[in-house]
C-alpha cells in the first residue's frame, strides 16, 4: 500500500509494509483526502498544450492539405482536424520543432509559396520540404484554434541575425526592415506571439552542446530577441534531458535571470522487446505506466534544483515535449514516427497530467508530443479520413481542469503489483473551476482489478457527483479508420455522495472524470 502525499510542498510515497499481490479479480480498496480549503495554485491552461513539428505527416496532411485540395480545409488547414482541437481547447501550440526547429530558416518559409525554395528534412526521413506552411499559415492555424502560438528558433544552425529578424518580421509594428517585408507578405498588423524558445534539445540535435556552451548561447541569443511594439515575449530555455540534473543546475546558474522558463523533455517507451503501440502483454503495460511515473521524480527534483536558487519560482518549468514513444507502425516510414494509441496511452495521459496538475506550482506548460500523425497523436488521419484517439479523450475531459484552482489531495492506495515489481494502482489530482464546481481524473493503473475509492473531501459539501470514465475490455483497445469509436467516453455512475465526500468505485484499466457540485 502506497500513502501519496499531494499537496504542493511535500510529496511523499511511503511505502506501509507488503502490498497484497493481487487476484485478476479482485478489488482494490483506497483512501483519497481532498484538502477543498487548501487551494492556492492555478493549473496553467497551458499545461494541455500541444506541439507540431515538420515531422512525417503531422503538419503535411496532417494540418496542411493545401488551398486547392479535395479535403475540406479552410485557406488550406484541414476543416476536420480544427473541429476536433477545438473540443480539446487547445491552448498553445509549440511548432516548428523539434529537431526541426534547429535546421529551419523561417526567410524559407514566407512569400508566394510556389517560389518557396525546398529544403531536405534531415532528421525526419530525408524528405523534401516545400515550405508551404510556414510562419504565416502557422498563425493562421492558431486564429483557427484560438490558441497561443509558441515558436521555437533556430540556435544549432541559425545565426542570431535571422533569430532577431524572425521576431522582428513577426511583432513589429514599425517601419522596419522585416516589418515591411511581412506587409509585402500580406500581413499589415504584426501578429501578438508570447512563447518563443531559444532553441531545442541542444544537448543533442540543437547542436549536441555542454550545459555550460549553451548557457552562453543562450544568453547571446535570447539579447537580440527583443520586444518590439509592446510585444513581451515569455523566453523558453532549452532544459534538460530526462534526468540530467547537471543541465538545470548550469542553466540556473548562468542564465535564470535572462529566461521565463526552462524547458524538459522525457519520453517514455517502455524499456523492453516489444515497443508496438498495439500488440503488447500486460508486462509491457505495467513497465509503460512505471516509466510514465517518473515524470513525477523529474518534475520534483528538477522543481528543487530551481527552488535552491528561485525559491520563487521565477522562472517556470515547461515540459514542452513528453509522451509515449513506441515503435512505428508496421509498413509505415520509420523516420515518421506514426504509431497507434491504445487505451494504455490513455492512462499515460491521465496519470501524466495528473502529475502536472499537482506541481502546477512550477509547471505553467507542457506540450505533448504530437499533435497529428505523429507519437502519441490526438488525431491520426488516412488521407480524407480521420479519427480521434484514446488520449484525445482524455484532453477533452480534462478540459475542465485549465486555469481551475489545485485542491492538495492525499492518496493511500494499494499496490499495482506484477511479479516482483510495483507501482502505486492509482493516480488522482483535483481542481476548483469558476463556481465553484470540484473535479478530479483519477487513473486505475491496475488492469485486472477495479479499485473502491473512499474520499474524505474536506471544506466543501457538494450534493451531488457525476462522472465519465475512459476504458475498454481489453488493454490494447483502440480506435481504427474501421472502428473510429472503439474507446470513448461513457457516462460513469459508481460514485456515490457520503457523509464526508464520496465513493467510487474505478473500473480496471481507466480514467474518470468526476464532478462535485
Ligand atoms: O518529438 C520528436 C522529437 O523528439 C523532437 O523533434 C525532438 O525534440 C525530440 O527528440
Amino acid at each position: 500500500m502506497k500513502v501519496l502525499n499531494h499537496s504542493l510542498t511535500l510529496f511523499a510515497a511511503v511505502a506501509l509494509g507488503g502490498s497484497l499481490a493481487l487476484a485478476q479479480d479482485a478489488i482494490t480498496t483506497n483512501r483519497l483526502v481532498i484538502h477543498a480549503e487548501q487551494g492556492k495554485h492555478i493549473i496553467s491552461r497551458n499545461i494541455y498544450g500541444h506541439f507540431s513539428e515538420h515531422l512525417g505527416r503531422c503538419i503535411y496532411e496532417g494540418i496542411w492539405v493545401g488551398e486547392d485540395s479535395a479535403i475540406p480545409n479552410t485557406r488550406g488547414i484541414r476543416t476536420d482536424v480544427v473541429a476536433a482541437l477545438k473540443k480539446i481547447k487547445v491552448p498553445v501550440l509549440r511548432w516548428p520543432g523539434g529537431c526541426f526547429a534547429d535546421e529551419y530558416h523561417w526567410k524559407d518559409g514566407i512569400g508566394l509559396r510556389e517560389k518557396r525554395p525546398a529544403m531536405i528534412n534531415t532528421h525526419w526521413g530525408g524528405v523534401t520540404e516545400n515550405n508551404h506552411f510556414g510562419t504565416h499559415e502557422f498563425f493562421e492555424l492558431c486564429d483557427q484554434l484560438g490558441c497561443e502560438p509558441y515558436i521555437c528558433g533556430n540556435v544549432g544552425s541559425g545565426t542570431v541575425q535571422e533569430m532577431m529578424e524572425w521576431v522582428e518580421y513577426m511583432t513589429s509594428d514599425a517601419q522596419s526592415p522585416m516589418a515591411n517585408l511581412r506587409r509585402q507578405n500580406g500581413r499589415e498588423r504584426p501578429w501578438k506571439l508570447k512563447y518563443f524558445g531559444v532553441g531545442n534539445e541542444n544537448w543533442g540535435c540543437g547542436g549536441n552542446m555542454t550545459p555550460d556552451y549553451y548557457a552562453d548561447q543562450y544568453s547571446r541569443y535570447n539579447t537580440f530577441v527583443k520586444n518590439y511594439s509592446g510585444n513581451q515575449i515569455y523566453r523558453i530555455a532549452c532544459g534538460p534531458n530526462g534526468g540530467n540534473y547537471r543541465w538545470t543546475e548550469v542553466l540556473m546558474e548562468k542564465a535564470a535571470k535572462r529566461m521565463n522558463a526552462l524547458a524538459l523533455h522525457f519520453y517514455c517507451g517502455t524499456g523492453r522487446k516489444s515497443r508496438s503501440a498495439t500488440q503488447f502483454e500486460e508486462a509491457d503495460w505495467f513497465w509503460q505506466l512505471k516509466r510514465a511515473l517518473q515524470m513525477d521524480e523529474l518534475v520534483t527534483k528538477h522543481s528543487e534544483i530551481m527552488d535552491r536558487s528561485d525559491p520563487q519560482k521565477h522562472v517556470e518549468l515547461a515540459v514542452d515535449e513528453w509522451g509515449a514513444w513506441h515503435a512505428v507502425e508496421p509498413g509505415t516510414k520509420p523516420g515518421f514516427l506514426y504509431q497507434q494509441n491504445s487505451l494504455r496511452d490513455a492512462l499515460v495521459a491521465g496519470l501524466t497530467l495528473n502529475i502536472f496538475n499537482r506541481h502546477c506550482d512550477r509547471v505553467k506548460m507542457a506540450n505533448i508530443a504530437q499533435t497529428i500523425n505523429v507519437l502519441q497523436a490526438m488525431i491520426l488521419t488516412d488521407k480524407e479520413k480521420m479519427l480521434v484517439t484514446p488520449t484525445y479523450h482524455v484532453f477533452e475531459m480534462c478540459t475542465v481542469h485549465h486555469d481551475a484552482t489545485l485542491l492538495p489531495s492525499d492518496l493511500v492506495c494499494e499496490d499495482y503489483a506484477l511479479g516482483d515489481d510495483r507501482i502505486p494502482g492509482l493516480s488522482v489530482s483535483a481542481s476548483r473551476g469558476a463556481g465553484g464546481v470540484i473535479h478530479v481524473t483519477l487513473c486505475n493503473l491496475n488492469p485486472g482489478a477495479p479499485a473502491e475509492l473512499t474520499c474524505d473531501l474536506q471544506g466543501a459539501k457538494p450534493r451531488s457527483v457525476s462522472g465519465r470514465v475512459l476504458t475498454a475490455e481489453i488493454m490494447q483497445a483502440h480506435n481504427t479508420f474501421d472502428k473510429p469509436e472503439a474507446v470513448k467516453p461513457a457516462g460513469f455512475a459508481a460514485c456515490k455522495i457520503t457523509a464526508g465526500g464520496f465513493t467510487a468505485r474505478l473500473p480496471a484499466k481507466s480514467v474518470v472524470l468526476l464532478e462535485l457540485k
